[in-house]
């Protein structure tokens, strides 16, 4: 469990894409439960809801800076980051061309922006900072219930939905290439969340979600193997 904010063991969670969003208000919850919270934005000079976190954090919330899709920035980040224990990975950034079209009538360049934005990049990021995470921390991502193949009867959303199976495939395979570890993969789909993302159509609020779904991270620290759960800990079918 998380211990005191003079602790200097105090448990830290990295966020990366924490500038507004599910990312912004899981550093907030993390705070809140009285860990330290590294949180990256990719704009390096626009102020962001996570600045306003860190203002009023006392010293808890550090900002980096992170644009996922540029493989140049992550040495750098790696090395302002050496000297800290992570106890919490989780690569929260992500995106959607919202188109509704069939997968024959998306442009290339959607596809690529979405596909390696969601599945690529954040895999980049997990195999470029993996080993900043203590043996039994855990290593996230966010994930969809759209990302599931067995759910999916209606179609629509394709892109997205590929975007997030093949993260789910392909942080499979980096979990299947750990071995023997004690450390937790998780696959997060949180629900449909009013977000920029998620639109105003969303039946479900940012306040309402993420205290849920850091629960789950939270239950699943120091439990080794991967799950593809969602925000009430359920297995979601792959
Ligand atoms: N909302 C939902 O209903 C829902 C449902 C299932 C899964 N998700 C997933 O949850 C995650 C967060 O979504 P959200 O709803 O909070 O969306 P959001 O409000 O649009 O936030 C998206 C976040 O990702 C960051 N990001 C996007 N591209 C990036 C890049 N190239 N490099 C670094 N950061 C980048 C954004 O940073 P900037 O501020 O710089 O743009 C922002 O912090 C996504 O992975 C999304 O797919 C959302």
């Amino acid at each position: 469990m998380p211990s005191t904010r003079t602790d200097p063991h105090q448990l830290t969670a990295l966020i990366v894409g924490a500038s507004r969003g599910l990312g912004h208000a899981m550093a907030a919850e993390f705070v809140d439960r009285g860990w330290n919270v590294v949180g990256t934005v990719r704009d390096t000079t626009a102020r962001t809801p996570l600045h306003a976190l860190a203002d009023h954090a006392d010293g808890h919330v550090t900002i980096e800076h992170l644009d996922i899709n540029d493989p140049d920035q992550l040495p750098p980040l790696h090395e302002r980051l050496a000297q800290r224990r992570l106890d919490v990975l989780f690569v929260n950034a992500g995106t959607t061309n919202n188109e509704q079209s069939p997968i024959g009538a998306v442009a290339t360049a959607d596809f690529i922006d979405v596909m390696v934005t969601n599945a690529l990049s954040p895999m980049r990021v997990i195999e470029a900072l993996e080993d900043l995470v203590s043996p039994t921390g855990l290593i996230g991502a966010m994930s969809s219930g759209q990302g599931s193949i067995t759910n999916n009867t209606t179609g629509g959303r394709e892109v997205y939905r590929g975007s997030k199976a093949a993260l789910n495939m392909l942080m499979r395979s980096f979990a299947a290439r750990q071995g023997e570890t004690q450390r937790a993969f998780v696959l997060m789909a949180p629900g449909w969340i009013r977000t920029a993302l998620g639109g105003p159509d969303a039946p479900f609020t940012i306040e309402e979600s993420v205290p849920l779904l850091v629960d789950v991270l939270l239950s699943k620290l120091c439990t080794p193997g991967l799950a593809y759960l969602d925000r009430f800990g359920e297995t979601v079918p792959w």
